[in-house]
């Protein structure tokens, strides 16, 4: 296999797609040989390099073409996984690890020698979980190996949520990438991140649906976890993002039916519609749109609620500018 001059120049070589149980065997070699592969988690798909393996991980950064400085998720099969590769261990994540793991929580905690800086952006911390996907858990169990693992999408574009968009994304970017189809990703948007390295109470790096309230029926949250504009930001991590090519612009309900023109492809809000279930779809819905090749996709705003916290996260990020 080849190696990305930079991660500037694409193959064009083809991604292979096998569904995740005819592949397994071959994703688990490749990952102890120090090779890439796309897996499925339950929020979006991921491209996993064995975290412990320096030169591994950058493929995943020359992949995207991610700036060194973004640091990536660690994946491990539970929270004993997650304390061999943290240098302390506070309470707070023994009673989120216990609650919502395997699940779409990501722990920052200080990080041990084990984890490589390349990982971590260079910083000191380093993000854990343990996704609820049964490929996802059998892949880190059969590997034995953590695995670090970035949406796998290029900078930048909208994470995938089928192994097809995966295809898509970095098929030109990755010799011979190996996919494993699990079918489309049940919560749809990237996990919430938690910060429980600083001083208490922890704090929401970017909202997920996991939010704020559900956290603070086991912990105490810091306050402006609540809005998504109050979120501190992680490192690396850029205002633009998860954006489709073709400009999005968030208009409230009662201006979209005047705004929308024969021009634009429009998403709207479900009556009734409820949060988890539009983020199941939300990133499936912006490339269909983005695909129609219209001059701007207009986006019906969801409410200002703490419930759409997540969504309205994603939006503003995938958005232009406000179209109200
Ligand atoms: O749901 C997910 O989290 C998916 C699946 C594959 O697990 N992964 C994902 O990874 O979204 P990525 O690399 O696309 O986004 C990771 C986010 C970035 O915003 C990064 O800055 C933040 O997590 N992050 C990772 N480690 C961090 C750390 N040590 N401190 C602060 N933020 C961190
Ligand atoms: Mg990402």
């Amino acid at each position: 296999m080849g190696r990305l001059p930079g991660g500037t120049i694409p193959f064009v070589g083809a991604a292979r797609i096998v569904p995740a149980d005819e592949g397994m065997a071959e994703a688990v070699e490749r990952l102890r040989i120090g090779q890439l592969v796309a897996f499925p988690t339950e929020t979006v798909y991921g491209l996993g390099a064995n975290a412990r393996d320096a030169d591994a991980v950058e493929r995943i950064f020359a992949a995207k073409g991610r700036p060194a400085t973004n640091p990536l998720i660690v994946h491990v099969t539970d929270t004993a996984g997650a304390k061999a590769l943290a240098s302390d261990w506070p309470a707070v994540a023994d009673a989120l690890a216990a609650r919502f793991w395997p699940g779409p929580l990501t722990l920052v905690v200080n990080k041990s020698d084990a984890v490589p800086g390349i990982v971590t952006g260079g910083g000191s911390t380093v993000g854990l979980r343990v996704p609820a996907h049964p490929a996802a858990l059998e892949l880190l169990l059969r590997s034995g190996v953590p695995v670090a693992a970035p949406s796998a999408n290029r900078s930048e574009e909208v994470s995938p949520t089928t192994a097809r968009h995966v295809a898509e994304s970095l098929g030109p970017w990755v010799d011979d990438l190996l996919i494993l189809d699990g079918g489309p990703t049940m919560v749809g948007i990237e996990s919430t991140v938690l910060d429980v390295t600083a001083s208490p109470p922890p704090r929401i790096l970017r909202p997920g649906t996991i939010g704020a309230a559900e956290l603070r029926e086991i912990i105490d949250v810091a306050d402006d976890a609540d809005t998504a504009s109050g979120v501190a930001r992680s490192p690396g991590q850029m205002l633009r993002h998860y954006a489709p090519r073709t400009p999005v612009f968030l208009v409230s309900s009662d201006k979209l039916q005047s705004a929308a023109g024969p021009d634009d492809a429009v998403l709207w809000l479900p009556s009734g519609g409820d949060p988890r279930d539009y983020a199941t779809t939300l990133y499936a819905a912006l490339r269909d749109l983005d695909r129609a090749g219209k001059r701007r996709i207009l986006v019906e705003a969801p409410p200002e609620a703490p419930e759409w916290n997540a969504v309205n996260d994603r939006l503003r990020r995938a958005a232009t500018g406000p179209g109200r």
